[in-house]
């Protein structure tokens, strides 16, 4: 392409960008296309010959406009997202423009130094061993299969079982234990890793989702052989965490591989007035971590951190001739995660973590669990709004049902309020189902989300549940 038709089309491109950015908070967070509507916008037919830049980027935001979600905008509480912070964005935008690929030193001496510097300070500011290893992936469920691979490999070993000589055929047994609030991706991970579901051990779950110790003990105990367990920092309903001192109590004694699924709750250690939460955290072996969450990297971003660097680079290093072959050759980012030829990561999230600092991490885990909690307080106040768990964190699970209704009511009432809301468009709300009922779950953790529009957020819950109710009442 001539230089002077590749400035004009990024430029165009910033502009949409730019545009996009600044009128983000001005529209409906959802989507107001249909799959149908999207596949008509996007299905024009594979050209014969190519088309002219310009044109394809004018077509693309046209088509994709309609389907965007308002993630980076302020109104935004699904799932758990994060906001994708303008200085990760422009990162990742330099990423793409330099097209490295952060395979090893000599493919990308730049990004594997980026990711080498990053990863050190997230170490550092999630205060976890400082000798640990770090692998960039595409998010927690990545970063939790390479831990689940590393532990499976080396709690393998402990028993004399070399698994990459081996596999898994006649191997010993491993025992994997989980709460049975466990996130669905460690199940996937699990899964793809060759551990039947059916062998798993499920470990009962107290009322707020997190793992019983004394359930895990009593588990535990009967078993000799290979053992891995997997606990949670950052229930996806409650927000809530395992008690880690008790689990790696456990883990040490019987000699366990402990792993922390933190996507967004192991970010409660950067701050000091959470700390408490993630007490005895760092007496784990591995910990899966997003950077897409809580710390705004833009899409896709999460970390495997892992204490025993050797086991790390041992379940996931790449050999050959022509790719790095000894220290001397420089870091090789693809010694921690499956992938070879790799996208840049480390540049975005080097660049967010300069752009928020850590007072600014502080401030925005301060500030989204601040605005959890006057939410969690405005509507404790409203009867029949039900708060399903103690708001510790940033997540809010609710059940809408008036005195003596009925489970099933109380299920109906909640999706009716849901979905009214969803109608009204203002705030971007999902369901859920926990502990067999409906519930409203709303997650603060976007740097975009503002405070200022909590009230507006209550008043609204509180209109819609009270004409919900009036409708039951007909
Ligand atoms: C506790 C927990 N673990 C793992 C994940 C999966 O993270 P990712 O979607 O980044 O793979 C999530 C996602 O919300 C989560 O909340």
């Amino acid at each position: 392409m001539p230089k002077k038709t590749v400035r004009d089309l990024f430029e165009q491109t910033a502009q949409i960008a730019i545009s996009y950015r600044d009128e983000v908070d001005q529209v409906s967070p959802y989507a107001s296309a249909t799959a149908d509507t999207l596949r008509l916008a996007f299905d024009t037919g594979l050209p014969k010959q190519g088309r002219d830049g310009p044109a394809i980027i004018h077509q693309l935001a046209q088509a994709a406009g309609p389907g965007l979600l308002g993630v980076s905008g302020d109104a935004f509480y699904g799932w758990v997202m994060g906001g994708s912070h303008p200085v990760g964005v422009a990162a990742d935008w330099l990423t793409s423009t330099w097209g490295q690929n952060a395979g090893i030193y000599q493919t990308a001496p730049a990004a594997a130094i980026a990711e080498e510097i990053a990863g050190k300070w997230l170490i550092d500011l999630l205060n976890l061993p400082p000798e640990s290893s770090i692998g960039f992936t595409t998010g927690a469920t990545m970063a939790s299969f390479i831990c689940l691979a590393t532990a499976r490999q080396d709690v393998l070993a402990r028993h004399d079982w070399n698994l990459d000589a081996n596999g898994m055929f006649g191997a010993p047994e491993v025992s994997v234990y989980l709460g049975e609030e466990a996130h669905s991706s460690i199940f996937a991970a699990l899964r793809f890793l060759g551990f039947g579901q059916n062998r798993l051990k499920r470990i009962e779950a107290e009322s707020d989702g997190c793992m019983s110790p004394e359930a895990l003990q009593a588990t535990v105990r009967n078993d000799n052989g290979p053992k891995i367990i997997i606990s949670q920092a950052g229930h996806i309903n409650s927000g809530a965490f395992d008690d880690f001192d008790a689990i790696s109590k456990i883990a040490e004694a019987s000699d366990a591989w402990l792993h922390i699924d933190g996507a967004f709750g192991l970010w409660a250690r950067s701050v000091q007035s959470k700390r408490h939460l993630c007490k005895g955290a760092k007496r784990a072996d591995s910990w899966a971590v997003d950077g897409h969450k809580w710390l705004q990297v833009p899409y896709d971003s999460g970390y495997a951190i892992i204490k025993d660097a050797d086991a790390h680079r041992s379940a996931m290093a790449i050999t050959a001739s022509y790719l790095n072959q000894d220290p001397e050759d420089g870091p090789s980012p693809s010694h921690y995660v499956p992938e070879l030829s790799r996208r840049a990561r480390g540049f975005a999230t080097w660049a967010v973590l300069q752009a928020l600092g850590r007072d600014g991490v502080t401030a925005l885990v301060d500030d989204n669990c601040r605005n959890a909690q006057h939410l969690a307080k405005a509507l404790g106040k409203i009867p029949g709004v039900h708060l399903m768990n103690t708001v510790n964190l940033n997540q809010l699970a609710i059940a809408f049902a008036t005195d003596g209704a009925s489970e099933r009511t109380g299920n109906a009432m909640t999706t009716s309020v849901i979905q009214s809301l969803q109608e009204d468009g203002r705030w971007f709300i999902k369901d859920a189902v926990w502990k067999g009922r409906t519930i409203m779950r709303l997650s603060f953790s976007s740097c975009a989300s503002e405070a200022a529009s909590i009230d507006a957020l209550v008043e609204a819950i509180a209109a819609t549940w009270m004409a919900t109710q009036k409708t039951v009442a007909k």
